[in-house]
């Protein structure tokens, strides 16, 4: 069966104390969880290595919410899958809406990214989703399409069953405006059948895809409750460690 998961994004949040603080909060309300959610959260790259020191021997797990395009080498601010690796988290977030529209990301890169992630024992969160544009005009599933066919879609079977993959529509993320569990349902179920065409049936069973875009302590569980939706990855929500712990028991 596949794995419900729960990841926080806190994207450029918190110093490293106000983030150390967030942890120690989310360590304590979690102490005595016994449910069978993945917990991640992803601090920002200069917190990643501190926090690590803070989740060991928890239920939470890191990690980071980009990495660089090319191994290493003189790229001036760059952090790369080694070093990330190094810290201890074990995930990276990789297409992002927010990345690949201010930053340019195209799909070359984020496959690029995706290997070195994969190389260095982490496992990719794949964000893909549509734009409120493409959704009025009922592109929404040939973008996504698109998306999964230029990136992910080009790994081996063996690469891509390490993936989770996050479906974050653009016109959610951070507006409040939640997808409806039925429009969560629909894309989720449309990404899973995409999956099999490409690979098989088991590999489409075993990946656990979640949903992004203003997802709340009042809305997870109906989000959560649909067939297709394997849990969360929360933006805003996650910076309360209360309101976290309330999506993680949704
Ligand atoms: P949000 O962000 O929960 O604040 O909408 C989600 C995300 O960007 O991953």
């Amino acid at each position: 069966m596949r794995k419900m998961i729960v990841a926080g994004n806190w994207k450029m949040n918190t110093t490293l104390p106000e983030g150390e603080k967030l942890v120690k909060e989310l360590v304590d309300l979690l102490s005595d969880y016994k449910g069978e959610k993945g917990i991640i959260i992803a601090p920002p790259f200069t917190h990643l290595n501190a926090v690590n020191n803070l989740i060991t021997n928890t239920s939470i797990h890191l990690a980071a919410q980009n990495c660089a395009s090319e191994e290493s080498g003189a790229y001036t601010g760059e952090v790369s899958a080694a070093m990330i690796a190094a810290t201890g988290a074990k995930y990276v977030i990789l297409g992002h809406s927010e990345r690949r529209e201010y930053f340019n990301e195209s799909g070359e890169t984020l496959l690029r990214k995706t290997q070195l992630t994969l190389q260095n024992q982490l496992n990719p969160i794949f964000c893909i989703g549509e734009q409120l544009t493409q959704r009025e005009s009922e592109q929404h599933e040939a973008t996504v399409k698109k998306q999964l066919e230029e990136t992910v879609f080009k790994l081996p079977k063996s690469d891509f069953e390490k993936l989770i993959l996050a479906y974050e529509p653009v016109w959610a993320i951070g507006t409040g405006k939640v997808a409806s569990p039925e429009q969560a349902q629909e894309m989720h179920a449309f990404i899973r059948q995409l999956i099999v065409e490409k690979y098989d049936e088991k590999t489409a069973e075993n990946m656990s895809i979640l949903y992004g875009g203003s997802c709340k302590p009042n809305n997870a569980t109906e989000l959560f409750s649909q067939q297709d939706v394997d849990g969360g990855l929360i933006g805003g929500a996650s910076l309360k460690a209360e309101d976290f712990r309330a999506i993680i028991n949704s």
